[in-house]
C-alpha cells in the first residue's frame, strides 16, 4: 500500500493522531480558521496529489460547523487530486433524523450523506443510530461496532454475574455486543402501560434483583432515557448500575445527574470528546482501514 495521509477535523484530532500512528500513516496538517463574520477558511497544507487520504471527523456539536468543515476538507482533497479518499465519521450527527414522518420534511441524515459522498470513495461510521443510514450512500459504506470496547472495559471490573441491559429495544444490539465479551445474559427494557399516566419499564426476560446491571445505549444526550431506566432498575432491586455509551452527546449537566441518581460508573468512547470518553475507538478504525 502507498503512502497514506490521515486528516483529523476539529472534533477528532487526537483520535486521528492515534489512528495515524496505528496504521503507520502521516498526519496531514490543516489550517482552519474563521473570519470575523463567521465564514470559514480551510487549507490543506500538504501535497495530496495521488495519495490516499483518510479524513476523520465526528459531526457532533456544533453539528453544522463540523459538517461544513468536513465538506470543505473533502472538496479540497478532491480538487487537489488526492487518490482514494476514505471518510470516517465516528459519531454521525443528525442520525436520529433517519426517516420522514410527513411529506415535505427534510431527511437530514440523507442530505448529509449525499453531500459527503460527492467527494469520497468510501465511508465508515461507528454505531449509527439506525443502520439503514448506510443505504443513503451510493459509495461503499460500513458501520463499525464499538460495543465490544465497552464490553472489554466492563470485563476489567471483574463483576460477579453481571447482566447487560439496554434501555429500549433499539439498544438491544449494543447490549448483545457488550454481553458477548462478558459472556453474560443481556436484555432490554420493555415499556408496559399500567394505566392512565403510569408506565412500567421492565427487562423483557431477566430478573435484575441483586445483580450488577450494566446499562448501555448508543447515545446519552439529555440523559433522560438513562435516568428513567436506572430508576426502574433500582426499584426492581438492582444492586449496582454501571452505565456505558458509545456516543457521549451529553447535553447539559447530565453526568452529575446520572451519579446523583445512583450510577456507580459512567463511561463512553471517544467518538465524541467528553469528560467520560475514557475508551478509544482508534484500533477499531485502524483495523477497518
Ligand atoms: C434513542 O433512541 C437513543 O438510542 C437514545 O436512547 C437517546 O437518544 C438518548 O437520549 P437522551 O439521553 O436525551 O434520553
Amino acid at each position: 500500500m502507498g503512502e497514506r495521509i490521515v486528516f483529523g477535523g476539529s472534533t477528532s484530532q487526537s483520535l486521528a493522531r492515534e489512528v495515524a500512528e496505528e496504521i503507520s500513516a502521516k498526519i496531514g496538517e490543516l489550517t482552519m480558521k474563521q473570519f470575523p463574520d463567521g465564514e470559514r477558511y480551510l487549507c490543506v497544507d500538504v501535497d495530496v496529489k495521488g495519495k490516499d487520504c483518510v479524513v476523520i471527523q465526528s459531526t457532533s456539536r456544533p453539528q453544522d460547523e463540523n459538517i461544513m468543515e468536513l465538506l470543505q476538507i473533502l472538496d479540497t482533497l478532491k480538487e487537489n487530486e488526492a487518490g482514494k479518499i476514505t471518510v470516517v465519521v465516528p459519531y454521525f450527527g443528525y442520525g436520529r433524523q433517519d426517516k420522514c414522518f410527513k411529506s415535505g420534511e427534510n431527511l437530514t441524515s440523507k442530505t448529509i450523506s449525499k453531500h459527503i459522498e460527492l467527494n469520497c470513495d468510501e465511508f465508515y461510521s461507528i454505531n449509527l443510530h439506525k443502520k439503514h443510514i448506510l443505504d443513503f450512500f451510493k459509495i461503499p459504506a460500513r458501520e463499525l461496532d464499538a460495543s465490544p470496547i465497552l464490553g472489554e472495559y466492563f470485563k476489567t471490573l471483574e463483576l460477579e454475574a453481571p447482566v447487560v441491559i439496554g434501555p429500549d429495544n433499539g439498544a438491544e444490539r449494543i447490549a448483545a455486543g457488550v454481553a458477548d465479551v462478558l459472556k453474560c445474559p443481556y436484555d432490554y427494557l420493555e415499556k408496559k402501560r399500567l394505566g392512565p399516566g403510569s408506565v412500567e419499564m421492565k427487562p423483557k426476560k431477566i430478573d435484575v434483583a441483586d445483580k450488577d446491571v450494566i446499562l448501555v445505549d448508543d447515545i446519552i444526550d439529555t440523559g433522560g432515557t438513562m435516568v428513567e431506566a436506572m430508576k426502574m432498575l433500582l426499584a426492581q432491586g438492582a444492586a449496582n448500575i454501571l452505565i456505558g455509551t458509545i456516543h457521549p452527546v451529553l447535553t447539559g449537566n447530565i453526568i452529575s445527574r446520572l451519579f446523583a441518581n445512583g450510577a456507580a460508573d459512567v463511561v463512553a468512547t471517544n467518538t465524541i470528546n467528553s469528560q467520560i470518553s475514557y475508551l478509544t475507538v482508534s484500533s477499531l478504525i485502524a483495523e477497518a482501514l
